[in-house]
Formats: C-alpha cells, sequence, structure tokens
C-alpha cells in the first residue's frame, strides 16, 4: 500500500451531481455551494462541462472567480473545441485545472466512438498536450476504465502521462467492479506504468450497484491519492460516491491507517442541506451521516444504551458532521428514559407524577402518530399539566 498521509478530496457535485437526472443547479445556487465548499476546505471543486452550454460556460466562470482556495476544474472531451472553452470558463480561477477524459473500454470504443485502439492513444497524446498549453494542472479521465482490457488501460495511462497529466482519473463510469477488482487495477497501474509514482492517483466510482463508496475505500487502501464524490451521492442515474461517506469513514476508521483529509467535516449538514434545496430532491431518511434517522433513536432499549453512554449505539459524534439536535427520536418504541431526556432537551421540567402521568397519553399518542415531534409533546405536556 502506498503511504498516504492526505488524501486529497474532489468533489464534482457541481458537474457529475447535476447530471442527475432532474437536478439542475443555478449559477446562484452552484456559487453558494462552491462557497461552503471551499469553506469546509475541499481539495478540488469540478464546476462544470463548459462546452455544452452558455449556462455552463457561466456557471464554471463564476464559481472560478468566487473561490479563494480550492483548486477549480472543469470538464472537456478529448477536443480541442471542448478544451479551449474549458480554459477560457477557468480564466479567472486561482487554481485552474483542466479535466479530460476518453472512453477507452471495447464497448466506448466500437460503439459510441469508432476508435481503434491507435487513435484513442493518438487522442489522448493530442488532447492532454493541449490541455498542458493552457495549465499545468492537467487531469486525464480513463472512462469505463474499470471494463477495459488491462493492456489498454496502461498504455492509456503512459500516454497521457508522457504528455503531461499530473493526474490520473480511473473512473468506473458505469458502477460496474467490486472492491478487489479496484484494489487489482490501482496495484496494476502502480507496478506497470513507468512515472506512476509520481502521479497524483485519482478514483471516480458511480452506484449503479451501490458500491461507489466501498469501491473508492478499497482504491485508497490501495494508494490512490484523491478520491471523486458528491455530496449526498448525487451524479448520473444512482449517482457517483458520496462525500459525506467517505470523509466520515476515514475519519472514523483512523484505527485502519486510512488517510486523513483537510475536509471540515462540520460541514456536512449544512452542505447536504443546501445541495437538497438547490436541486429540489429530498434525502432519503435513512441516508448514512446526512439523513433524518442516521444519528436518532427510537426504541427504548437504544434511548436508555445511547443516554448511558453515545458509544453503544453510535459509532460517530453528530456535532463533527455540524448536527446539534437530540438523538432521540419519540415513537412507539420509546420509553421513560428517552422521553425524560426530551423533556429535558426542551427545557420542560416535569414533576415525577407529571410524567408518570404522561406516559400513558405519549404512547397513546403514538400508537396514532409515527413520531412524536416536540410540538406534539409540549402540547400533551400541557394537556397534562391543566388536567
Ligand atoms: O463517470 C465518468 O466516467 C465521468 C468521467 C467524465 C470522469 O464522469
Ligand atoms: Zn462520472
Amino acid at each position: 500500500m502506498k503511504n498516504n498521509k492526505n488524501i486529497i478530496i474532489f468533489d464534482t457535485t457541481l458537474r457529475d451531481g447535476e447530471q442527475s437526472p432532474g437536478a439542475c443547479m443555478s449559477i446562484k445556487a452552484k456559487m453558494k455551494i462552491a462557497t461552503l465548499l471551499d469553506e469546509a476546505k475541499v481539495d478540488v471543486i469540478e464546476a462544470g462541462f463548459p462546452v455544452i452550454s452558455q449556462g455552463q460556460f457561466e456557471g464554471v466562470q463564476s464559481v472560478a472567480k468566487q473561490v479563494k482556495n480550492a483548486s477549480v476544474c472543469a470538464l472537456a472531451r478529448a477536443l480541442d473545441k471542448d478544451i479551449e472553452i474549458a480554459g477560457q470558463a477557468l480564466a479567472q480561477a486561482k487554481r485552474p485545472r483542466i479535466h479530460t477524459f476518453l472512453g477507452i473500454s471495447s464497448t466506448h470504443r466500437k460503439h459510441k466512438l469508432n476508435l481503434t485502439t491507435e487513435e484513442v492513444f493518438a487522442m489522448i497524446a493530442s488532447s492532454v498536450s493541449k490541455a498542458r498549453n493552457i495549465t499545468d494542472d492537467v487531469q486525464w479521465a480513463a472512462e469505463d476504465a474499470l471494463r477495459s482490457e488491462h493492456d489498454v488501460l496502461c498504455k492509456s495511462v503512459e500516454t497521457a502521462i508522457k504528455n503531461g497529466a499530473k493526474t490520473i482519473n480511473i473512473a468506473d463510469t458505469v458502477g460496474y467492479a467490486f472492491p478487489h477488482e479496484i484494489s487489482d487495477v490501482v496495484e496494476l497501474l502502480l507496478n506497470k506504468v513507468p512515472g506512476m509514482d509520481d502521479i497524483n492517483i485519482s478514483i471516480h466510482c458511480h452506484n449503479d450497484l451501490g458500491l461507489a463508496v466501498a469501491n473508492s475505500l478499497a482504491a485508497i487502501q490501495a494508494g490512490v491519492s484523491q478520491v471523486e464524490c458528491t455530496m449526498n451521492g448525487i451524479g448520473e442515474r444512482a449517482g457517483n460516491a458520496s462525500l459525506e461517506e467517505i470523509v466520515m469513514a476515514l475519519k472514523t476508521r483512523q484505527d485502519l491507517g486510512m488517510p486523513v483529509s483537510s475536509f471540515n467535516t462540520c460541514y456536512l449538514t449544512k452542505l447536504s442541506r443546501l445541495v437538497s434545496e438547490s436541486i429540489d430532491f429530498p434525502v432519503q431518511y435513512n441516508k448514512a451521516i446526512v439523513g433524518r434517522n442516521a444519528f436518532l433513536h427510537e426504541s427504548g432499549i437504544h434511548q436508555d444504551g445511547v443516554l448511558k453512554h453515545a458509544n453503544t449505539y453510535e459509532i460517530m459524534c453528530r456535532e463533527d458532521i455540524g448536527l446539534n439536535q437530540s438523538n432521540i427520536f419519540l415513537g412507539i418504541h420509546s420509553g421513560r428514559k428517552g422521553l425524560k431526556h426530551k423533556l429535558d432537551f426542551l427545557g420542560i421540567d416535569l414533576e415525577q407524577g407529571d410524567l408518570d402521568k404522561l406516559l400513558k397519553p405519549f404512547k397513546a399518542l403514538a400508537e396514532e402518530n409515527k413520531e412524536i415531534t416536540d410540538a406534539m409533546l409540549v402540547a400533551l405536556v400541557d394537556k397534562i399539566k391543566k388536567s
């Protein structure tokens, strides 16, 4: 395993994330998200795909102007026009990066591009050197790398490096790979491609089989130095690897020798809500890290446990993701301890007798409702006090 002290977090919420069917972000929303990501110390923000529309161009341009610390990246196919326009959109970025890509699997070569392998290598060479004439920071992506023949992948990567790419992005474009295959490919590249040791190796995983985060973590363990991800895991089809899951997995499992990231996880809750509101996509209740239920406990046994010691049923601190709310969810499975805790949290001081009186109507209300909200509880307490 290559010894990574620090992993580069490459956020593509504004590019691959915006490619989620039905997600469309205004330029204002993109700027807000980029500003918050920058404050959270993300390393790279992929701001869009400038050649595809005027709106995309202006989105990248605005983010490039606004962002203070992170590198700002723009996507481009292996075409001169794409690369030139990406360079123009990034003109005002403090740290501009061009990300150019080409499909290299036989499926892409035959059915999408109609190119021979020799033609693919030639296009990689010309696109990477074209981008290098615009910026020193060029990232080349092997699209559909995990379904590519190993010799074609190695030769493609070698060609990109020879022509000046500083970052090589290994894309599991269709979310096809299993974790051990990702590790094998990273090891193959590290062992077979000359000059790979000095290159920033990136992993870009999609979630078609629900493996994007597991695959990204396998790549990190195998030695990549950059991971690509999106807030809330949005992206093409079933989405990309989720940023919040990756950074919290790294933080939580330092015992496994995982690299650290500079990302300030306290921004996760705020970022997740901002992204969700910007595209009008709800976050599923049981979504890891940022779902409504991720730090909530309903059953009496669990509530008793976490109230005695959070570590009984929690492996992360909710404050670490910037969540400042009670972890007790009142429902039919809750008991006296959870109820008392919630009352304390709401600043309601009840005599023991009143608490006893509250328990029965509380259970009855919980039978009828899936959740007892704070407002419902306050109303119930008022009723009990008046009775
Ligand atoms: O999934 C993919 O292959 C991509 C590339 C453009 C990196 O998003
Ligand atoms: Zn992608």
